[in-house]
């Protein structure tokens, strides 16, 4: 089942593509035959990330401007790709915004400009892809990138944890409501990834990158690859019979953390 073709014919969009762990599925996804959209607000980032795929000769790959916290442009892009390659089998919530700051000195329009970009955007990619998802001749799939840190809780990240938290109940809802209609619902979360803006802003900047890496069973941070691989999984035939899950990809922080306490 494991081949270079796994994912031919399958055109996938994945939010927040251009950069990080989304850059790192776009390329897998490609390489694997898939024809790939990628979605964001920075249209810069977005033609440089082409661009760099494109060098490396993976022709079909497109990018679509967009804010995943406004539904009208999240549902142009839908429609854009559709347009562009024919149909959409896989959806990709990667898009998110998160920083550090304690809770009582967060305003309000930072915790919502978080639960905007997380929740609302993850929502309105499900929504607006559903029409098409629902058509895929194969299965349609989504994949919601979130963290487990939903589940503990994530002191100085309040807004990313209650977003990310809203996200897996979103998941395990649309696995059930649109089970019938073929379309399979997962989510993955990440433990720390080296060489993304995520782990930059939380650990790195913060001087949390050593503790952090000690809080992994593995005792390292993961990869972007590695996060990929799991989303090449979900999003292939290999998990047909697997919806409504949240696939831990973590180096076992999370079995720590809870195995320690
Ligand atoms: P990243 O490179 O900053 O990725 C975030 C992406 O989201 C960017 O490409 C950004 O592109 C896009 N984005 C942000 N706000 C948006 C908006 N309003 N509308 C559309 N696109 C928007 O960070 P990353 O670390 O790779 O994170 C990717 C995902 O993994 C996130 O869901 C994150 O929560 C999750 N995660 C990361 C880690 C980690 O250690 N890095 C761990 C667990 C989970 P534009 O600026 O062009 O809009
Ligand atoms: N600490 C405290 N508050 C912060 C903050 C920080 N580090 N960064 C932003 N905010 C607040 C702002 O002050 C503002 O609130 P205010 O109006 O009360 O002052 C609110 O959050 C919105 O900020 P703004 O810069 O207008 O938002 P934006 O929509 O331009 O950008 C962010 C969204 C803030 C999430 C931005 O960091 C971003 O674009 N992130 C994407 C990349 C990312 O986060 N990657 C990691 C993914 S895990």
């Amino acid at each position: 089942m494991y081949s270079s073709d796994l994912l031919k014919g399958r055109v996938a969009l994945i939010t927040g593509g251009g950069s990080g762990i989304g850059l790192s599925i776009a390329e897998q996804y490609l390489a694997l035959g898939a024809k790939v959209a990628i979605v964001s607000r920075n249209a810069e980032r977005l033609k440089d990330a082409v661009a760099t795929l494109q060098a490396r000769d993976m022709k079909e790959i497109a990018s679509f401007q967009a804010d995943v916290r406004n539904y009208e442009q999240v549902s142009a892009a839908v429609n854009a790709v559709v347009n562009r390659f024919g149909s959409l089998d896989i959806l990709v919530n990667n898009a998110a915004g998160n920083f550090f700051c304690p809770t009582a000195e967060m305003s309000s329009n930072a915790w919502r400009t978080v639960i905007d970009i997380d929740l609302n955007g993850t929502f309105h990619g499900c929504r607006a892809a559903y029409a098409h998802l629902r058509e895929s001749k194969g299965d349609g799939c989504i994949i919601n990138i979130i963290t487990m840190q939903a589940l503990s809780g994530w002191p100085g990240a309040a807004h990313a944890a209650a977003a990310k938290a809203g996200i897996l109940s979103l998941t395990r809802t649309l696995a059930v409501e649109w089970g019938r209609e073929g379309i399979r619902v997962n989510a993955i979360s990440p433990g720390p990834i080296g060489d993304t803006e995520g782990a930059k802003r939380i650990y790195e900047d913060r001087g949390r990158a050593d503790l952090e890496r000690s809080r992994v069973a593995l005792g390292r941070f993961g990869n972007k690859q590695e996060v990929a691989n799991a989303a090449v999984f979900l999003a292939s035939d290999l998990a047909s019979f697997v919806t409504g899950e949240n696939l831990i990809v973590d180096g076992g922080r999370w079995l720590k953390y809870v195995s320690e306490k």
